[in-house]
């Protein structure tokens, strides 16, 4: 008897004690476990001839994943972004004017302060000229994670301080989880912002105009629903845009095989005989006076009005000053700007293939869209 109770006792004693064990195992082991950090990646889904050109450039520290895309576009349309909370990228960037303001010359910031410059579309930002990639009017920078600390402490921009917005998004419930998917840690600093925003930038791709119809069913001999041909004055205009002897446009602003429709190249265009410093603000080089980034001509019937400083309103006054208005004693003029000479017809049908590369279906993408 005696020898049998110590038994029980005994085994009575481990079972407690293993249970006790185990309970306390049960407690530690899923706050010891590491995070799993996993997000998704992605990869951006490009028009076929977009493999005409170079790669779009992913920088290797912020590559895109689904998680932080999706951050970016919540961020890009953040008023907390601003001093009063009343204006996000997306006021001076609008998705229905190709990511560019509604119509003004100099965009407006918190308390109609005015911009310095007129503001630009975003598109295909991916990607970069020949030799750079360069943002701004002027290239003040050279990534788009670079970009978008600006406008936040700009002065007629945003005017917030990057401690406030960081402090102010962390107070929120929905911002810090989202960070930890995107990023790891739900510890928000302007780092992880504007790597979350360039991100979604870089998914604004815009490819699918009319001319990209065109020219991918005719020339790449793809098969695309529907019939797409080029009117007779269209086809016009883009004959005056590729000759050197009529427009010559496609020096600075692209050709079918290139198909950003910009070079992407700082060049002075001969606007003022004493031009605005341009590039040369940046680079203090004198040669460089008067320099601004050669602008895609997709998508102008969005993005009016139009240069550096929004002084033409519509596609007739640039056309105009093309033909007639190029002011040669300004200083680093390009070597191919020259009175061109157009006649109406000439200009008009100009004109018209400029209306070909209108995207409508970029500016109606409803994954552009908060
Ligand atoms: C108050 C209006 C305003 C706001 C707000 C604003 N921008 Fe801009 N943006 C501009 C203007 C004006 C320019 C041209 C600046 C220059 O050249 O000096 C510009 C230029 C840019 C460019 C350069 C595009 C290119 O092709 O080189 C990018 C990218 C951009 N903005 C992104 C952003 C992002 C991201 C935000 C939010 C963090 C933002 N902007 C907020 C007005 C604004
Ligand atoms: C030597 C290079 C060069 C040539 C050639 C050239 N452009 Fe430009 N274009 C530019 C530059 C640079 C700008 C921006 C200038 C600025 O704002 O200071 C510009 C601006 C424009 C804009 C305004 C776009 C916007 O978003 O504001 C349009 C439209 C345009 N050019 C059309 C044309 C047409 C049409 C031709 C041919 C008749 C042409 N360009 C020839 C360099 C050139």
């Amino acid at each position: 008897m005696k020898r049998i109770f110590n038994y029980t006792l005994l085994i009575i004693i481990l079972l407690a004690s293993c249970r006790e064990d185990d309970d306390s195992v049960d407690q530690i082991i899923p706050s010891e476990e590491p995070k799993i950090f996993s997000p998704t990646p992605y990869s951006l889904e490009l028009p076929p001839h977009f493999n005409l050109i170079n790669s779009p450039i992913i920088p290797a520290d912020n590559p895109l994943t689904v998680e932080g895309i999706a951050l970016g576009k919540k961020l890009f349309f953040e008023k907390l972004l601003s001093k009063d909370n009343s204006i996000s990228c997306a006021s001076c960037h609008a998705p229905e004017n190709a990511f560019n303001d509604p119509g003004m010359a100099r965009s407006l910031g918190v308390g109609g302060t005015m911009s310095i410059r007129n503001a630009m579309p975003l598109f295909n930002l991916a990607w970069g000229s020949v030799t750079s990639q360069r943002f701004n009017w002027h290239g003040s920078v050279t990534s788009l994670e670079a970009q978008a600390l600006g406008p936040v402490r700009d002065p007629l921009e945003m005017q917030e301080t990057w401690i406030n917005v960081a402090s102010k998004l962390q107070g929120t419930n929905d911002y810090p989880p989202l960070f930890e998917k995107a990023f790891g840690t739900n510890i928000i600093d302007s780092n992880l912002v504007v790597k979350a925003i360039a991100q979604f930038e870089r998914t604004l791709i815009s490819g699918d105009s009319k001319f990209d119809r065109y020219f991918l069913e005719n020339e790449l001999g793809i098969d695309l629903p529907g019939n797409h041909t080029l009117s007779q004055a269209e086809q016009r205009g883009f004959d005056i845009f590729m000759a050197e002897g009529t427009g010559d446009c496609f020096h600075c602003h692209g050709t079918p095989f290139q198909i950003l429709w910009s070079n992407n190249e700082f060049v002075n265009n001969g606007l003022d005989a004493d031009p605005d410093s341009g590039l040369a603000w940046i680079t203090k080089n004198p040669l460089d006076v008067g320099k601004f980034k050669t602008p895609s001509v997709r998508n102008l019937a969005f993005t009016a009005p139009y240069m550096h400083d929004g002084r033409f309103n519509t596609l007739d006054e640039v056309v105009e000053f093309y033909n007639s208005g190029v002011n040669n004693n300004s200083p680093n003029i390009d070597g191919r700007q020259k009175p061109r000479n157009l006649n109406a017809q000439q200009k008009a049908d100009l004109i018209a293939f400029l209306n070909t590369l209108n995207d409508s279906s970029f500016v109606r993408n409803p994954s552009f869209r908060p």
